[in-house]
């Protein structure tokens, strides 16, 4: 018997297609929603794959109110996840406004939708860019909010805002904002894993990438921060364990359906920090690959150390990673052995 439907914006990105997979597997049936402004459809192929033939698909623009509210009179899913998002940190700030009224606008339309349809659990992604530089390490989820660096990180505040108000609104909402920390890694199968558009800003694909002979060098982005070797600390957690830590949402906000009717942050991450040279130097070990890098100067923006407090995520949600960051360096690198230039 399938436990329902749950609806994914941007079910055919990174993350959201990692968790199609996912809630498949645990017997939910994942309807995929995207815009494909920033995926490809082979990773629909990739996804039915995985799953089934007769995955759904709905190439939709969650700004688009009058599309959006046709998907959720078709389906009536039993929860929402809301990925659909533009997420480079860079662009953010040459371009706020697209970020502010795409990443904005998008939520909104989820949120009033959800009210009107009667759709009560919604898990929105949120970041733990929300930290900023934290003074005290791990973080944990009552750490403080800092303001945000970039706009693409204040849409993740104001969305986790727009969310509370709504849920606390009264209306009949419950919703968990699940704060990642550093995806990373692809599916074990090496059919599904993260495809950069043009060149990457983040390291796992950067690394893969140059190994792969695509890029010339890695820069490391400074080595003079206060950390054991002068590099970047970061929690890099496994994608599908990401993917999985959907599925518990999903299924803590089902199990209290009558109990609960609230708004919770959940930090995900393994609670370990690696530094950048850490992680490069498990990739050469674990794949036997050498690395041609540099140090090169710091990146504007770019925090020292930050790690995930894991107390909650293990307590609210029953989910723990299973993925060694080793695992998700091998499994990184043999999905981009798959890939073609
Ligand atoms: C990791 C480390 C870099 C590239 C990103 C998102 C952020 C958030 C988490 C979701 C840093 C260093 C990188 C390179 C390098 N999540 N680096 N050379 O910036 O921690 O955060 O994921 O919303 O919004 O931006 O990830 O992978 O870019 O960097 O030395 O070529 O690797 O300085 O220390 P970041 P990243």
């Amino acid at each position: 018997m399938p436990k329902g439907k749950v609806l994914i914006t941007g079910g055919a990105g990174y993350i959201g297609a990692h968790t199609a997979v996912a809630l498949f597997e645990a017997g939910y049936e994942p309807l995929v929603l995207d815009n494909f402004s920033n995926t490809l459809p082979s990773a629909i192929d990739a996804i039915r794959q995985l799953t089934f033939d007769g995955l759904k698909v709905y190439e939709t623009d969650c700004c688009d109110y009058q599309a959006l509210e046709e998907v959720y009179l078709n389906e009536k899913p039993v929860g929402v996840i809301h990925f659909a998002a533009f997420k480079a940190v860079g662009e953010s700030v040459r371009l706020p406004l697209k970020y502010y009224k795409n990443n904005l606008m998008s939520l909104a339309n989820v949120l009033e939708l959800s009210v009107k349809h009667s759709i009560k659990n919604l898990v929105f992604s949120s970041s733990c860019t929300v930290y900023g530089q934290p003074e005290h390490l791990p973080v944990h989820e009552g750490s403080p909010i800092l303001p945000a660096e970039s706009p693409y990180g204040n849409t993740k505040q104001i969305g986790e805002e727009m969310v509370r108000d709504a849920v606390q609104s009264g209306a009949p909402l419950a919703a968990i904002s699940l704060r990642y920390f550093n995806p990373v890694g692809a599916h074990p199968s090496s059919k599904l894993g993260e495809l950069p558009l043009g060149t990457p800003n983040n390291l796992v694909p950067f690394i893969t990438q140059t190994v792969a002979g695509w890029r010339d060098q890695l820069t490391v982005f400074g080595d003079d921060y206060p950390t054991p070797d002068g590099t970047c600390i970061r929690d890099y957690i496994h994608v599908c364990d990401l993917a999985e830590a959907h599925v518990a949402a999903i299924k803590t906000l089902e199990k209290a359906e009558d109990s609960y009717s609230g708004v919770d942050y959940i930090n995900i991450g393994t609670g370990r920090g690696h530094s950048v040279l850490e992680v490069i130097h498990a990739f050469e070990d674990t794949t036997g690959h050498k690395l041609n890098y540099q140090i090169g100067p710091r990146r504007p923006g770019d925090v020292t150390a930050v790690f995930a407090d894991t107390t909650k995520s293990k307590k609210a949600l029953g989910w723990s990673p299973k993925y060694s960051m080793e695992e998700a360096l091998v499994h990184a690198w043999n999905w981009q052995k798959t890939l073609k230039k």
